[in-house]
């Protein structure tokens, strides 16, 4: 008799984005003349960068030769992608990363998931509420989670920092022992940035509390208020306990192309172990890293023409935020987020749950968009856009809901 994991039977439905795509395909099915604006999930529309095109191009002609060939790679990453993502995206900004204390993959979701499998299953758990689903997942699935309570929407065994528009969506570190803590600014998904001293005070709890902090900085490019880290190695202490995950994917286009890294510096230890070693050596076991020509790519990310071809991607998305901020508020929506953040945050109007509104807009303006309850219980009232549409189909979509409203 085979067993089935039992944490994974706990899972309860789907998970949140293959949820949100059943009910619009769903709804398409019965309504295939309806043209859908998509700002559900958070993938980007804009090509890849001419400069990441032209370097794998060359990348795989150098596979079809004897000379150029590459068959395994270095498991961490190789040393060319590892060097430009420790000199650009920290040294030069004056933080301190080395290049092998960074480990590149396949995806920030992956290694989000992935990094429970250094820690305990005793340990505790803690989560922003509302918060990005995989962290919640993975830890059901890993047994770090008890029982779901369809009553509160949330888990036992799991400590939920509320993130409202009384804590501007920031909380604050929290009385109790938390081991785990899984941390994303600028937010998934309220478009909330962190400042410096907020962030401070999660690494000062940290070193205090022997916790760690499990750094989702996937959107740190849309940073532009001056002050806002990046990074949360900028804070002094971070290298003691903090963790770092960053992708390609929503500054240089790689949603369908796959890159992104995870930094662990050489102090953080627990138990004498360190986390660094841990994770070589779980990556070395579970996975052969990312093939040569996408690195190849992602190195071209840095070069002079790949960074000026980043920017303007960046600033388009940018200009999508202030149309979906300035359209919706026109339309008397209370929009949080769109700022420093590729998400906005959006206020149901008329106490509609958030299922209600997202049914409201897919059927009404045929706009896609996620509700926040998916999200957590604290995401409830609330929906999600994100500003990665295609620049027409963007206006559009805020005049459709105006038009609605
Ligand atoms: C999102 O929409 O939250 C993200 O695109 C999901 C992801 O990056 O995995």
């Amino acid at each position: 008799m085979t067993h089935v994991d039992p944490y994974f039977r706990k899972l309860t439905g789907n998970y949140l984005f293959s949820e949100i795509s059943r009910q619009v395909a769903q709804f398409q099915a019965i309504h295939p003349e309806k043209r859908l604006i998509r700002l559900g999930i958070g993938d980007v529309t804009r090509p890849l960068p001419a400069a990441v095109v032209e370097a794998m191009t060359a990348a795989a002609a150098e596979q079809g030769t004897p000379a150029g060939f590459h068959g395994y790679g270095p498991e961490q990453g190789y040393p060319f992608l590892r060097e430009a993502i420790a000199l650009h995206d920290y040294q030069d900004r004056g933080i301190h990363v080395d290049p092998d204390e960074i480990f590149v993959s396949d995806g920030a979701k992956s290694d989000c998931g992935g990094i429970c499998d250094l820690f305990a299953v005793g340990n505790t758990v803690t989560l922003c509420d509302p918060v990005y689903s995989v962290y919640l997942d993975t830890n059901v699935m890993a047994g770090r989670a008890g029982e779901f309570d369809p009553a509160t929407g949330r888990w036992s065994g799991l400590l939920y920092l509320p993130c409202t528009a009384e804590n501007d969506f920031v909380p604050a570190p929290p009385a109790e022992q938390a081991d785990l803590i899984y941390l994303c600014f600028p937010a998934n998904p309220t478009g909330a940035a962190a400042n410096r001293a907020q962030l401070q005070a999660w690494v000062d709890y940290a070193n205090r509390h022997d916790s760690i902090l499990l750094f989702d900085g996937a959107y740190e490019a849309f940073v532009t208020t001056p002050g806002v880290p990046r990074s949360i190695f900028e804070l002094p202490g971070a290298r003691t306990c903090a963790i770092e995950f960053r992708s390609f994917s929503k500054t240089a286009g790689f949603t369908g192309t796959r890159c992104a890294y995870t930094v662990i510096p050489r102090e953080l230890e627990r138990e004498g172990v360190s986390l660094r070693r841990l994770w070589a050596r779980r990556q070395a076991t579970k996975t052969n890293g990312v093939c040569y020509v996408v690195q190849r790519g992602a190195q071209a990310v840095y070069t002079p023409a790949g960074r000026a071809q980043v920017a303007e991607n960046l600033a388009y998305y940018r200009r999508n935020a202030q149309t979906l901020r300035a359209g919706l508020t026109q339309a008397g929506l209370t929009v949080y987020g769109g700022v420093d953040s590729p998400y906005l945050w959006v206020k149901t109007p008329k106490k509609q749950t958030s299922q209600d509104f997202f049914r409201l807009l897919l059927e009404e303006a045929g706009v896609v968009t996620t509700p926040g309850s998916g999200f957590g219980p604290h995401g409830e009232g609330y929906i999600r856009l994100t500003s990665f549409g295609e620049a027409g189909e963007t206006q559009e979509a805020a005049a459709r809901i105006a038009a609605l409203l």
